[in-house]
């Protein structure tokens, strides 16, 4: 099985483990435990769920016309950008960075979480 590596928007690793191949980066960030939202729950409407692949970029599916489209909408795109909720893994490891825009979607989503790290001082991230 693929192994992934998550790295959160500081450059930090949050999550590693292996997944089944076919699975999305959103899944896979979801079953590792990582922070990663997803307004639109994954249905490529949202952009909520843009990450930066690190490695292995290129044994993920094609990128379609409607995720193009989306990923438009995102903030700080670059030649690495995907959609984690479009984006499917082979049989090869990946590297990804979860991005401030998803991880803070996340944190929206989850308002117990959100509590806690705020209690703990851990959110917001210190710039
Ligand atoms: S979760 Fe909305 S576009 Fe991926």
């Amino acid at each position: 099985m693929p192994k992934l590596t998550i790295y959160n928007p500081r450059g930090e690793l949050e999550a590693e483990g292996e997944v089944e191949s076919g699975t999305n980066l959103l899944q896979a960030s979801v079953k590792l435990g990582a922070k990663h939202g997803s307004a639109c729950g994954g249905v490529c409407s949202c952009s909520t769920c843009h990450c930066w692949v690190k490695k292995g970029f290129d044994s993920l599916s094609e990128q379609e016309d409607n995720e193009a489209d989306i990923l438009d909408r995102a903030f700080d795109v670059k030649p690495i950008s995907r959609l984690g909720c479009q984006a499917e893994i082979s049989n090869e490891d990946v590297v990804y960075q979860i991005t401030e825009e998803s991880e803070r979607t996340w944190y929206d989503e989850h308002p117990k979480e959100r509590h806690e790290a705020e209690a703990k001082g851990l959110w917001p991230p210190k710039k």
